[in-house]
Order: structure tokens, then C-alpha cells, then sequence
């Protein structure tokens, strides 16, 4: 059976994985963090009819080390890790269309929580996932994270971000190769989905390019599941296609 560190539970992709897992057969348990959304009401409530698997609800800032280790540590043993948190904007912060329109504290923000996250939650889950039988560590990142398929601009601290987290993934499953080959290290890129993330960006994509959260997560959950397939390292697509860094 599976335990599951789910992070980004309370996001929209997150969430969609979150339901779908929590009737899988193989899953016995998933540790969900959510941080300003509360954990209570309909999030409450998502497998609560018809879930076979326990989920714990925890409230966890990645950005910060202390709050990370907490959590992991406070699991005990578990066997994937899925981080489905990020950032692109807020009410004060837009993504950039020109290099004019940077702010040195948007561009730390969207490191500090596309970026580092992923080296923070893989310090703190190596002694779980390099006892695990077939171990996961999945990060949704971005296809606008790749260098080579930047073809549109923009997007500076966002890009730069994904791109990065890329990067820190790639060299992850270089050292875990070595420390914790039973686990697959991927990147993945959930397609366009229609969550709060991408809501105030929707207007160009064509609706068949435009991804439900339950189609993306189903899709990613896929993807999941043959990783053992496959060597560790690689950065994908919700349909398996690889991408070029
Ligand atoms: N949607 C798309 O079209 C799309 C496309 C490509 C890539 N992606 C990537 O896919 C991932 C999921 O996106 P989404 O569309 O599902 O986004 P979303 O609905 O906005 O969810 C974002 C999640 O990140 C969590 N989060 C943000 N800051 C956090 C922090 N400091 N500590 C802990 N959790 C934090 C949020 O938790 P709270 O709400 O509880 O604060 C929420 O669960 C992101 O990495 C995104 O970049 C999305």
C-alpha cells in the first residue's frame, strides 16, 4: 500500500489529485498540506464519500524550512511525494510583459515558492522516500520553464522560476540515483488548466487546449503511476511527451 505526501492539496489541480487518489485501492493514506485556504468546510469534505484512503490535513508554509520539516518528519514513512504548489500571481503581483514591469520582490517570491520548495521538501523526504519500494518525488512545474521552447517572452520571474525548479529537480535524481535509486525524481507540466492560477490568463487558450482539474489530475496521475517505467530525471508532459529543458 501507498502513503502519499500530497503538497497543494488546497489548490485546484491539487485538490482534483487529492480526490481522485483518495479512492485509488493502492493508497492507504495521504498527508495533505493546504496554507492560507483552511482546511475545513469543502475541503473537509473531499473524500469523505466514498474514500477509501485516511487524509490528514496539515498546515504547512514551504517556503519555510522549519514548517517543512515538521510536517515530513511528523509522517513518519511514506512512499510518493506530489508538490502541486505554486505561484504566478495575486492581487498586487502580475506576471510581466516586459522587463520594465520587474520587481525585485516578485521575482523572490515566485523563487521562493516555485523554486525552493523542491529542495527543501527532498532534504526533508530522502530518509522516508529511500525506504520506500518504488518511491515518487513528482513537482508540477511548467512548461514555460523550459528554456529551449521559450518562444513567446515574458513572464521573467515566473519563467525564471519554473526553470529553475527544473533544474534543481534534474540535479535531484542525479544525487538520488546514487542515494535513493528506488525513487523516480520527475517534472511535470499539467497542460493549461482552469483553476485561479490560470483564470486571469484563459482568454487566447482554445477550449479543447484548456484542461479540467479532475482531466489534468487524471492525466498526471497517470503519469505518476509509470514512472517506473522509466529512468529517473525526466521532464514531461500530462500526456508523457518529454520536454526539452
Ligand atoms: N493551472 C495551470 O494552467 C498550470 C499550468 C502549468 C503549471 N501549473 C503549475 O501547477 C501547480 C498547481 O497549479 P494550480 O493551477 O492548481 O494552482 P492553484 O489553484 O493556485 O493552487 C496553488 C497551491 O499552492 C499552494 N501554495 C501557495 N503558496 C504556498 C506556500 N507558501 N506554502 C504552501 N502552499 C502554498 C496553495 O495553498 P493555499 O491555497 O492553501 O494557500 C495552493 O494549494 C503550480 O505549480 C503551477 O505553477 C499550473
Amino acid at each position: 500500500m501507498t502513503t502519499v505526501a500530497l503538497v497543494g492539496g488546497s489548490g485546484g489541480i491539487g485538490a482534483a489529485l487529492l480526490s481522485l487518489l483518495s479512492v485509488r485501492e493502492n493508497i492507504s493514506a495521504i498527508h495533505s498540506t493546504y496554507y492560507r485556504s483552511p482546511a475545513a468546510g469543502s475541503l473537509g469534505s473531499i473524500g469523505q464519500f466514498g474514500a477509501t484512503a485516511s487524509i490528514v490535513w496539515s498546515q504547512v508554509d514551504i517556503t519555510d524550512e522549519a514548517s517543512v520539516k515538521q510536517w515530513l518528519e511528523g509522517i513518519g514513512s511514506f512512499d510518493w511525494l506530489i508538490n502541486c504548489a505554486g505561484f504566478l500571481h495575486d492581487i498586487n503581483t502580475k506576471p510581466e510583459k516586459t522587463v520594465a514591469q520587474l520587481n525585485p520582490a516578485n521575482f523572490n517570491r515566485n523563487m521562493s515558492i516555485n523554486c525552493l520548495p523542491n529542495l527543501l521538501l527532498a532534504k526533508y523526504a530522502h530518509a522516508s522516500l529511500k525506504q520506500a519500494d518504488k518511491g515518487v518525488f513528482a513537482s508540477l512545474t511548467a512548461k514555460v520553464g523550459s528554456i529551449e521552447d521559450n518562444r513567446l517572452g515574458g513572464w521573467y520571474s515566473y519563467r525564471a522560476s519554473k526553470a529553475a525548479a527544473n533544474m534543481v529537480l534534474k540535479t535531484l535524481s542525479i544525487e538520488w540515483a546514487r542515494s535513493a535509486p528506488n525513487v523516480r525524481v520527475v517534472a511535470l507540466h499539467p497542460g493549461t488548466t482552469d483553476t485561479k492560477l490560470s483564470a486571469p490568463f484563459q482568454a487566447n487558450v482554445k477550449q479543447e487546449n484548456l484542461f479540467s482539474t479532475e482531466k489534468a489530475a487524471g492525466m498526471l496521475l497517470e503519469q505518476i503511476e509509470q514512472l517506473h517505467q522509466h529512468p529517473s530525471g525526466r521532464f514531461i508532459a500530462y500526456d508523457g511527451e518529454e520536454l526539452p529543458w
